[in-house]
């Protein structure tokens, strides 16, 4: 199978990347799912994996925030929207494309770490990729104002800092 791999601007790419994220979570099924109403943050820039002739298969949404960890600023690399379309799955594409993301990422230069939430079903997915869990607390702003995210998981890739525990307020919605 021969791919292109693109990194585009998060809004101008979003017609795009919509039909394949509402195909994997589609907006009845969303709505269940305990994190399915909560307002998240858009991407900035969207890795987008397409193979030949069958238009976009793979997506990875990216973020940078200016976050805190227990305090004190911190520049974060945000992962969102990380779907491969049903029926090409386990080729590796969401692995080139995540991968494509954190070079993305490093190429910052200023980012302390990378940082996405995922439901208890991609934790292996993520822990074979590097990604360690984050113990501590997540604040970020919400509907009912700001406090802690807990619908889905942290997960962290190490930059130049490795949190484990403590606080990470996102300063910001989730995503
Ligand atoms: C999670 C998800 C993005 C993975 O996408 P994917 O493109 O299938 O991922 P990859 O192919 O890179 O890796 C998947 C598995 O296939 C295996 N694999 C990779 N290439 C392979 C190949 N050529 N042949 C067989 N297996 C292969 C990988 O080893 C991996 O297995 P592992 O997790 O046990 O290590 C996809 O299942 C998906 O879209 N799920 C629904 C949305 C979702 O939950 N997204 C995550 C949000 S946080």
């Amino acid at each position: 199978m021969s791919i292109d791999i693109e990194i585009l601007n998060g809004d101008a790419s979003w017609p795009m990347a919509e039909p394949l994220l509402s195909a994997v979570w589609p907006p009845e099924v969303k709505a269940t799912l305990p994190w399915g109403q909560i307002p998240m943050a858009p991407a900035d820039f969207r890795v987008l994996v397409e193979a030949e002739d069958q238009g976009l298969v793979c997506h990875v949404g990216m973020l940078r925030r200016r976050a805190t960890l227990n305090g004190r600023p911190a520049h974060v690399g945000g992962i969102s929207g990380v779907a491969t379309r049903p029926d090409h799955r386990r080729q590796g594409l969401a692995t080139i494309a995540l991968n494509a993301a954190l070079q993305t990422l490093k190429h910052e230069g200023s980012l302390g770490f990378a940082l996405l939430f995922c439901e208890p079903h991609n934790f292996a997915f993520y822990s074979a990729r590097g990604w360690h869990p984050f113990e501590g607390e997540i604040l970020a702003e919400q509907p009912a104002g700001h406090g802690r995210f807990d619908a889905l998981a942290p997960f962290v890739f190490d930059l130049v800092q490795k949190p484990r525990k403590g606080v990470i307020d996102l300063c910001g919605l989730p995503w």
